[in-house]
């Protein structure tokens, strides 16, 4: 196929959808013409005929620990792929990290490590955490990986081979926080970030993208699956329409990447190096027979899930360079939106960061699973707040779902000796509730499938009030004077088998979501262990009437104790400690400047005795607001028709940002690069002429004209260290 033609599969075959190099249609026919005899049960001929299901994460950056940001996509597909799981579907789910590039080899240069040594080191943050948070992904890789570089090589190869590289000059503006190509004069901010661009110039080999412009628009119209939600669909398809460029997929001013095969000066663009993760983990590039087997079952991915900002590589560069190489398409790719803290993006590069293992220490890995998909509408944006997990925390799994568990475990154990009685017959309110449990049982699968989560919890937790509100209004424990013995025992036989029946199936339904807190409710409902049940399809079976009469219940143990008012303050004792170890942990090697105690710690300087007039007294806790820095300037030119404005370009450590300074009639910018200077660094981001100032550099005013004096160090202090 030349390039720039229609690739011929787009044309011919119908390649989308989840899992769809297993059609159930070809399955069923194999079976009939002699797998027969092996179908023991209909679990097994479901995982027989069942599409198998592959998802996936983005792989994450290691120039930065992880945070909640990154645990919530984590976890969001963990629920995903257990569910699937235990409704008997081959799945894989993988993850991995992303350890190329610009970005992480300037991170490791500052934290004075090699870039093999410190991607090491934050790779195994990842993979620890999600261990710790008891994750299942059945693959993590890493891009350093010999399995990833040789499939890695190969894509490259073939689609060379097939015409779609070739040789060029790239001359034009990079961002290398987000390793995105720019199409924009020199000195614009990066259109996604905000950050300032570099300019390159280099030799490069290019991806023909533009051929792909109209397969890909025919392929959005064809599959509106493909790109999910709508309004990311609808992002994608208009920047498409905007025109494909061809894209630079390698590049020659630094090392640290994969060799383009035949010619090492390039390295492969960072962005194609990391997407075809989703095919090098599966097996693509090797010949072994078990990784080809793994790639036949699984590829082409059934969804990946990534998060809003890095769309338009999934769903433009990935197809295409997938059309190219004639690999099918994944099923769909779908977008969640991001975690805030403080009302912006939670991220390393703000400042604004919580990590999972502070929930995870206090609250638990099931409180910060449930909470991120109870209170986040997928797809949209949320809040993280440490108010609003511990409400939901108390309120839906202690004092709802953990509470009536104990209720009635309790009770059964009281009241019958642990051991399930007969229901008997039904009355109208346990006909109500049954109707209720029914109805929730057919509607939460449906929508967790369409990733509303929120939704499907909220139906569940209706069911977990309308059991509850049952218990209270049938006070199983307390015998009005007028009722009979008997009919009280029968009473309580009916209200705790109904209850107990209503438990099993709420908890088989959350077992995606809350693992940890099911695993004991179901041994305590006398079930066993819900992993196996999980795999046994116990949990998919969910018709009303499974808890038998006569099961003997385990023994009662707390699941979610009461969080109480020190939780909220050990969680953020714990960020913060953790925050005055970050900066210099990650980005310098000199920790002790950082390690210095907090502010409020320090001994108090001693104030003068009369506030000079006009100026306010404040308290420290308005001085730490404002978050002082030591920044590196790197770059430093003047800014056309403004003779008083200088174009910083400054390092932090932990990131570079543009600040535009008032001061170029007083320093000239050549003579100010490499210099130390001290930043307001969360002063609100405000345009000048034109360009965006991410800070301001503090100098003292001398004389009369109140000319600017940087202030400097004379000690070597390193970059982003903040200033108490
Ligand atoms: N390495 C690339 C992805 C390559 S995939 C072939 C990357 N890495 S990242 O570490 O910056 O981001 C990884 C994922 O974490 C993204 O999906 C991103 O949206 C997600 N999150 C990072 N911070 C987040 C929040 N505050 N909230 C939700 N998700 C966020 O991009």
């Amino acid at each position: 196929m030349g390039a720039g033609s229609v690739p011929e599969w787009v044309r011919g075959r119908a390649v989308c959808g989840a899992g769809q190099g297993h059609s159930v249609k070809m399955e069923k026919m194999r079976l009939r013409q002699g797998n027969r005899a092996c179908v023991a049960n209909p679990r097994e001929l479901m995982a027989i005929v069942s599409k198998p299901f592959y998802i996936t994460t983005p792989i994450y950056y290691v120039n930065a620990r992880p945070h909640l940001g990154h645990a919530y996509s984590t976890i969001v597909c963990d629920a995903i792929a257990r569910a699937k799981r235990s409704q008997g579907v081959p799945t894989w789910f993988l993850t991995g990290t992303d350890e190329h590039g610009q970005k992480i080899e300037r991170s490791a240069a500052l934290a004075g490590r090699t870039p093999a040594e410190f991607a090491a080191a934050i790779s195994g943050e990842f993979r620890n955490l999600w261990q710790r948070l008891g994750l299942t992904p059945d693959d993590f890789i890493r891009t350093t990986e010999d399995r990833h570089k040789r499939g890695v090589q190969k894509l490259f190869r073939v689609l060379r081979d097939k015409g779609f590289i070739y040789k060029g000059r790239y001359t034009g503006q990079y961002c290398v926080s987000d390793e995105l190509y720019v199409d924009a004069p020199a000195g614009s901010p990066c259109p996604d970030c905000g950050r300032p661009t570099e300019t390159v110039s280099e030799e490069n080999y290019f991806f023909k993208l533009s051929a792909f412009e109209r397969p890909l628009l025919e392929y959005y119209e064809a599959h509106p699956e493909f790109i999910q939600p709508e309004a990311r669909r609808n992002e994608v398809m208009a920047f498409v329409r905007g025109g494909l460029k061809d894209l630079s997929v390698s590049r020659t001013s630094f090392s640290w990447g994969i060799p383009v095969p035949d010619d090492e000066k390039h390295v492969v663009y960072v962005w194609m190096d990391a997407l075809a993760n989703y095919i090098t983990a599966l097996g693509y590039g090797s010949d072994a027979p078990e990784d080809k087997a793994r790639f036949e079952k699984f590829w082409p991915a059934s969804v990946h899930l990534v998060g809003k900002e890095i769309i338009r590589f999934h769903c433009v560069y990935w197809p295409a360079f997938l059309m190219a190489a004639g690999l099918p398409l994944p099923g769909a790719v779908v977008a969640n939106g991001w975690l805030l803290f403080d009302k912006s993006k939670m991220s390393k590069s703000v400042g604004n960061i919580v990590r999972a293992e502070t929930v995870h220490e206090v609250l638990g890995a099931d409180a910060l699973r449930y909470f991120l998909m109870r209170e986040i509408s997928f797809g949209h944006d949320g809040n993280f707040t440490f108010e609003a997990l511990i409400q939901r925390y108390n309120g839906d799994l202690a004092n709802g779902y953990g509470n009536l568990v104990s209720r009635v475990v309790n009770m059964v154990h009281k009241y019958f000796g642990g051991v399930v009685p007969e229901a008997g017959a039904l009355g109208e309110p346990e006909l109500a509730l049954k109707k209720t449990a029914q109805e929730t049982v057919a509607a939460y699968g449906p929508m967790f499938e369409r990733y509303d989560f929120a939704g499907a919890l909220g139906t569940l937790w209706t069911l977990v009030a309308a059991v509850d509100g049952y218990l209270t209004a049938s006070a199983p424990w307390k015998k009005p004077a007028d009722r009979a013995e008997e009919d009280h025992a029968a009473l309580q036989r009916r209200v705790l088998a109904t209850a107990g029946e209503a438990i099993r199936l709420i908890t088989a339904l959350v077992y995606p979501v809350l693992p940890e807190a099911t695993a004991k409710v179901w041994r305590q409902l006398g079930q066993g262990e819900i992993e196996q049940a999980a795999t046994s399809g116990q949990l998919t079976e969910l018709a009303w009437g499974g808890l038998g009469a006569g099961t003997h219940f385990g023994e009662p143990a707390p699941l979610f104790p009461r969080a109480e008012k020190d939780a909220m303050e050990r969680m953020q004792n714990l960020e913060n400690e953790n925050n005055l170890t970050a900066v210099a942990a990650v980005s310098t090697a000199a920790p002790a400047a950082e390690a210095a105690p907090a502010a409020a710690e320090v001994p108090a300087a001693p104030v003068a005795a009369t506030p000079i007039e006009g100026i306010a007294q404040i308290g420290i806790e308005d001085f730490t607001k404002v978050e002082l820095r030591v920044a590196q300037i790197l770059v430093a030119e003047r800014v056309p028709k403004a003779d008083k404005l200088l174009r910083l370009e400054v390092d932090l450590g932990y990131e570079q940002r543009q600040i535009c300074a008032g001061i170029a009639q007083y320093y000239e910018p050549e003579k100010l690069v490499g210099r130390k200077v001290v930043i307001v660094a969360n002063l609100a981001p405000r345009k000048l002429r034109g360009l965006e100032s991410n800070g301001m550099v503090l100098a003292a005013s001398v004389g009369d004209q109140g000319a600017p004096v940087l202030a400097g160090f004379l000690e070597d202090v390193p970059n982003g260290a903040r200033l108490k």
